[in-house]
């Protein structure tokens, strides 16, 4: 399989209106648009005729329609040429799907299945995406390792002084990566803790399982006493879909939830949803702005000093190449 045969997000719902929206996915153009009905429809973002972005154009009835000499495509990708109307053209298009607050899109002749988003209990927060400045393992590295969250971020991680005591354990299938981690919570943001119900020393548990078909990660976030015996009042479960734009770009597309054991409807989250997709939203962007920083964006793990939460990173890449990528198998090496 190629990358573009599996169901991958490419844009916010609610970014997607009255106009086209051009994307570029795994290194495509693609020019979304909407039809009459409000259903979403993608097309190759290059006019045949003479290579305008179609993105670039309007939406006229069904079909989008180009800027420059007027040609429109429907949304199985049939072309329509006002000045040579016997002429017969098409472009490229692509299955589109809705769900989750994202449009979706893939190759028409793959069958790919649907990312299975489980959310049973749990109230939805938000649906978010970003851009991360790295290739694609760059960006799954950097979700898929805790031990940045000691440094980098404040509503969720590990005591940076106390993380040699964090457990991490690592299983693998041949299209699945399931990490857990368990050690004594940082001090978080003092609102947060108070809402959710965290006290000092703690212990903060974060189990995640990463797929690569898309390559995407499910995290479970909640704390509980030392012993065990008390659990947080509320638990986050978060996706996190990496779609590469090109080779320098990921796209982020998070849909996050969470569950709360407080009386009444929701929980009480509703009334904190504002707050907790800002704080989202602010924690990703700290990803974001830490990939700024990378000396070296090649994605070739060989010569690192790679430490005990690293593991991951050559079971993910190796699954990304073969999986994702549709690349032979790979040996990826581990310091
Ligand atoms: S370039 Fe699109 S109609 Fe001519
Ligand atoms: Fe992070």
């Amino acid at each position: 399989m190629g990358m573009l045969d599996h169901w991958q997000p490419v844009a916010l719902s609610r970014a997607l209106r009255k106009k086209p929206l051009g994307v570029v996915v795994a290194n495509q153009p693609v020019a979304l648009f909407r039809t009459a009905s409000g259903a979403p429809a993608a097309v190759s973002d290059v006019c045949p005729h003479r290579r305008l972005k179609l993105s670039a154009g309007a939406v006229a009835g069904d079909r989008i329609q180009c800027k420059y000499h007027g040609w429109t495509f429907d949304a199985c990708g049939n072309g329509e040429s006002p000045g040579a109307p016997k002429m017969t053209t098409c472009t490229t298009s692509y299955d589109v799907r809705e769900q989750h607050g994202l449009v979706w899109l893939k190759n028409r002749h793959s069958a790919p299945a649907f990312p299975h988003i489980e959310s049973d209990g749990y109230l939805p927060i938000c649906t978010l995406a970003h851009a991360v400045p790295a290739p694609l393992e760059l960006a799954v590295d950097n979700f898929n390792e805790i031990e940045h969250s000691g440094t980098v971020h404040d509503t969720f991680g590990y005591d940076l002084d106390r993380m040699s005591e964090v457990k991490v354990t690592f299983e693998s299938t041949d299209d699945e990566v399931r990490v857990t981690n368990a050690g004594p919570t940082k001090r978080i943001n003092p609102l947060f803790a108070w809402f959710i119900g965290i006290r000092k020393g703690d212990t903060f548990h974060d189990h995640w399982t990463t797929r690569f078909s898309p390559v995407y990660s499910r995290f479970d976030h909640w704390w509980t006493s030392t012993d065990g015996s008390r659990e947080s009042m509320v638990r986050w479960r978060l996706y996190i879909f990496f779609v590469p734009q090109d080779d320098q770009t990921t796209r982020v597309f998070s849909v996050t939830f969470a569950k709360s054991r407080y009386p009444g409807p929701g929980g009480g989250l509703r009334l904190v949803r504002w707050m907790f997709r800002r704080e989202i939203d602010r924690e990703i962007r700290s990803d974001v702005n830490m990939l700024y920083h990378m000396a070296d964006y090649g994605t070739g793990i060989e010569g690192l000093k790679l430490s005990r939460f690293d593991k991951v990173l050559g079971l993910t890449r190796e699954r990304i190449a073969r999986v994702y990528r549709g690349q032979p198998a790979l040996r990826v090496a581990l310091a």
